[in-house]
């Protein structure tokens, strides 16, 4: 005989994506009303900081101590912030997460208090994890310092470090406190990385708003020099597609499609193919732009978008900077690449491509014979000198 007792119950979740600039300016109340929102007392705060950002920013530390001194009625910290290497290391290696769970038990860090977390989406995800995990989930607010952490990795509910050779394997959904964005750390990063940021707001708003692409279109000389205007209006443009993504969806990707993932099943085996290359390396946004690129022109193929749209997108990707070829493209296997993306969705093979502009679909087969030709468009064309006539793409119609 069987018995069964069910139980069901909902948790409403709710946080704030806040923007600002020079957050720790005494006067800036944004963190210090974050803080107040969880109650009018002193809350104790456990500061973690990329060590990149602190280097980029000397005098941080004393800014923080600045600030936390100017409200002391609602913040409380230890005065000293817990240096994270800056980048993948801090998620490939156990040390990060295990020195801050360290912390947390040396500070009096509980479920009342917060982590504040300073960096980049690769510190704020091994950070994000070990604050889910201690005590089975202490507060978190991030302090996203990449474009890409300010319109996408650092927005959502979703934290992880790698380990067993992969990428993202340990990790929770669990979502944030607060994430306050400040427009200011932007300014010490690199072209490149600002430049990475910037495609995975091209590839949401091809997919999804194509208001938004025309709006990058037209802004791209802006964008290519990182006019602070334009990258501000990107941002939170694209911080906001993500944020009802993640709000109307599915978003403890309990189902095997991953809707906003366009262009990244072969930016994923490009990054891992350049990887070992220090200098040839690509940036995760580096190679999001080759793979919208790509699957632009296999939907062109498929008679899913027009000579138009694929100018508009090829001329946006390109007029803010990017390169859309590289040679690792020739030697990628796109079986072995497509078979991998499936096991990183975690069930069925879904690939989402364009659908005229603003409107993405699902495709559950692709025409290899195919994808090669476009892949063969892409390096002829990166082999001719830029077309100034009325089709910028330089390539027809591709058949398999
Ligand atoms: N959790 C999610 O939903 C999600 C989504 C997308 C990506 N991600 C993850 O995000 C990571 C990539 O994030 P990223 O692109 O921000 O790269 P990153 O965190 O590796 O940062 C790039 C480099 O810039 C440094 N840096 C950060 N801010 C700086 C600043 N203001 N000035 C100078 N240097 C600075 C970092 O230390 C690092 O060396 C990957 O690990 C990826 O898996 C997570
Ligand atoms: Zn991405």
């Amino acid at each position: 005989m069987q018995r069964e007792i069910g139980q069901q119950f909902s948790v409403r979740y709710s946080f704030p994506v806040l923007f600002t600039r020079d957050a720790f300016a005494p006067e800036n109340l944004t963190l210090r009303d974050v803080l107040r929102s969880a109650g009018a007392k002193q809350h104790r705060v456990l500061l973690a900081l990329d060590s990149n950002v602190a280097a980029a920013t000397p005098g941080l530390a004393a800014l923080l101590a600045a600030y936390a001194e100017a409200h002391a009625e609602t913040f409380f910290w230890s005065g000293t912030p817990f240096i994270v290497r800056g980048g993948e290391i801090c998620k490939n290696d156990p040390v990060e997460v295990h020195a801050l769970h360290q912390l947390v038990v040396e500070q009096k860090i509980d479920r009342q208090s917060f982590i504040l977390a300073i960096g980049g989406g690769a510190m704020l995800d091994a950070i994000g994890y070990a604050a889910a995990t201690a005590h089975r989930g202490v507060r978190l607010i991030r302090m996203p310092t990449t474009v890409l952490g300010q319109n996408d990795a650092g927005i959502g509910v979703k934290n992880s470090v790698n380990a067993f050779g992969r990428k993202n394997f340990l990790g929770t959904f669990a979502p944030p406190f607060a994430v306050v964005n400040d427009a200011k750390f932007l300014d010490t990063l690199s072209p490149r990385d600002k430049r990475a940021g910037i495609a995975e707001a091209i590839k949401i708003a091809t997919i999804k708003d194509a208001p938004f692409l025309t709006w990058m279109h037209r802004e791209r000389k802006s964008l290519a020099v990182f006019a602070p205007a334009a990258m501000e209006e990107m941002i939170v443009r694209c911080a906001q597609r993500h944020i009802e993504h993640v709000g109307s969806a599915d978003p403890f990707e309990t189902g095997s499609a991953r809707p906003l993932d366009f262009g990244h099943w072969s930016a994923h085996c490009l990054e891992e193919m350049t990887s070992a290359d220090a200098s040839g390396a690509l940036r995760h946004g580096e190679a999001v732009a080759i793979g919208c690129a790509l699957d632009s022109l296999y939907a062109f193929a498929k008679g899913l978008i027009t000579q138009a749209e694929l100018s508009l997108l090829f001329e946006t990707l390109e007029g803010i900077g990017f390169t859309l070829f590289h040679e690792a493209l020739l030697k990628m296997n796109i079986e072995e690449a497509l078979a991998s993306f499936r096991e990183h969705l975690g069930g069925e093979m879904c690939i989402t491509l364009p659908d005229g502009l603003g409107r993405k679909r699902e495709l559950h087969e692709i025409d290899l014979p195919l994808m090669h030709r476009c892949i063969a468009q892409l390096a002829e064309r990166s082999a001719r000198p830029p077309s100034r006539d009325a089709n910028p793409t330089g390539v027809e119609r591709a058949t398999g």
